[in-house]
């Protein structure tokens, strides 16, 4: 199969340049979009043979649901049955946006979408471009990260490319995805709202317009939990890795440096291809001859926008060690860290 790619500059498209996009999805295709999160890779999510297709193309396990992406409120309804109060009032208020809400499933969506649960994974982009394709299509949008399972998340149509390419039909390519990484993910089918996976969308931003959200413990875990499950089925795999070993170093940030230094030098003594992920602030602080900034601790969005992109890059540059600051202390640093120790397979050493 040969993989089309599609450019769309999201702030001025015409319908005709979404057409053959629209086409593909209705007719069972899989086409990759950008999101403000991530690029999705998308496929008719009433269409079980689609969900089949984006399962074999991500090689994702089949147990692990899909999100399914709609582009109005009416749309809820067709899909979701028994929406609770704080589940309305958490899409009234962030949809469109970075946030996926969890319900109960209307029998119209096919379990091998679900992964088999009874709940369904809902989420209203606020991209132009995803929005659009939603409505034209008039099919609602069964949609995981378009990366090939266990890598990084794409925030660039050349991500998709670089995992995905000859598996699918089509990329939109529609430029850089704005946040950088995966909607906040909120279990709404039940009396208290529970945050499956951290995001943009923050738990003191939930906790103004529901009352007792709690977060699933696997996710604020910094050690391996074999005791507990992860109730999002995604959260449970290694993820985001780079194909070196990422180490994650933590505490005031001259002993981080220092350490991280030393803990380099080692590495490159013996022959070894080793990195550092700083900040603008501290990226000439390090003597590694690889050092990469992710962003600016001025503008902690930086940091998650760059996350995934430095993480590919670590394998562009073939790194075999990689030492990083740790992100912790932001409002976003919660979400970006548990993506980083996941990527770090827990691997968290204190300066
Ligand atoms: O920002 C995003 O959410 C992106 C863009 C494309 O929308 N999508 C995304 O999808 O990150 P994916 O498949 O990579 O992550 C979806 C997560 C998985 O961890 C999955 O286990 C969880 O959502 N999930 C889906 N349906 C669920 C359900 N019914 N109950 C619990 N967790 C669910
Ligand atoms: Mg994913």
């Amino acid at each position: 199969m040969v993989t089309k790619v599609q450019k769309v500059n999201p702030e001025d498209f015409s319908k005709e340049e979404l057409k053959e996009a629209c086409d593909i999805l209705k007719n069972g295709g899989l086409v990759a979009f950008p999101t403000e999160t991530v690029y999705g890779l998308g496929g008719d999510a009433l269409n079980p043979f689609a969900a089949s297709k984006i399962y074999k193309a991500k090689g994702r396990p089949s147990d692990n649901p899909l999100i399914v992406h709609i582009a109005d409120m009416e749309d809820l309804y067709k899909v979701a049955d028994g929406i609770t109060e704080n589940g309305l009032k958490l899409a009234k208020t962030f949809w469109p946006g970075p946030l996926t809400l969890i319900f109960k499933k209307k029998e119209i969506v096919p379990s091998s979408v679900t992964g088999g649960l009874l709940t369904v994974a809902v989420r209203m982009p606020a991209h132009a471009v995803a929005r659009e394709l939603i409505r034209q299509s008039g099919v609602y949008i069964a949609a995981p990260s378009a990366n090939i399972s266990g890598r990084p998340s794409p925030v660039r149509a050349e991500h998709v490319i670089e995992d995905l390419d000859g598996r699918i039909d089509m990329v939109i390519d529609g430029g850089s995805a704005g946040i950088g990484i995966e909607s906040s993910i909120v279990d709404v089918s039940g009396a208290d709202p529970v945050i499956l996976r951290p995001g943009y969308i923050t738990k003191a931003m939930l906790e103004k317009v529901a009352e007792s959200v709690y977060t699933d413990p696997v996710i604020e875990s910094r050690v391996i939990r074999k005791d507990i499950a992860a109730k999002a089925p995604g959260m449970k795999y290694r993820h985001y890795a780079p194909k070196g070993e990422l180490v994650i170093v933590e505490g005031d940030i001259q002993k981080v440096t220092a350490k991280i230094n030393m803990l380099a030098e080692e590495k490159e003594k013996k022959g070894c291809k080793t990195a550092v992920i700083a900040t603008n602030e501290t990226k000439d602080k390090y003597k590694c001859s690889i050092v990469k900034s992710i962003g600016s601790r001025k503008h902690e969005a930086s940091i998650a926008a760059g996350l995934y992109d430095i993480l590919r890059e670590m394998d562009y540059l073939g790194a075999q060690y990689i030492y990083s600051e740790s992100f912790d202390n932001d409002i976003l640093g919660g979400a970006v860290m548990n993506r980083m120790i996941k990527a770090a397979a827990y691997h968290i050493v204190q300066a």
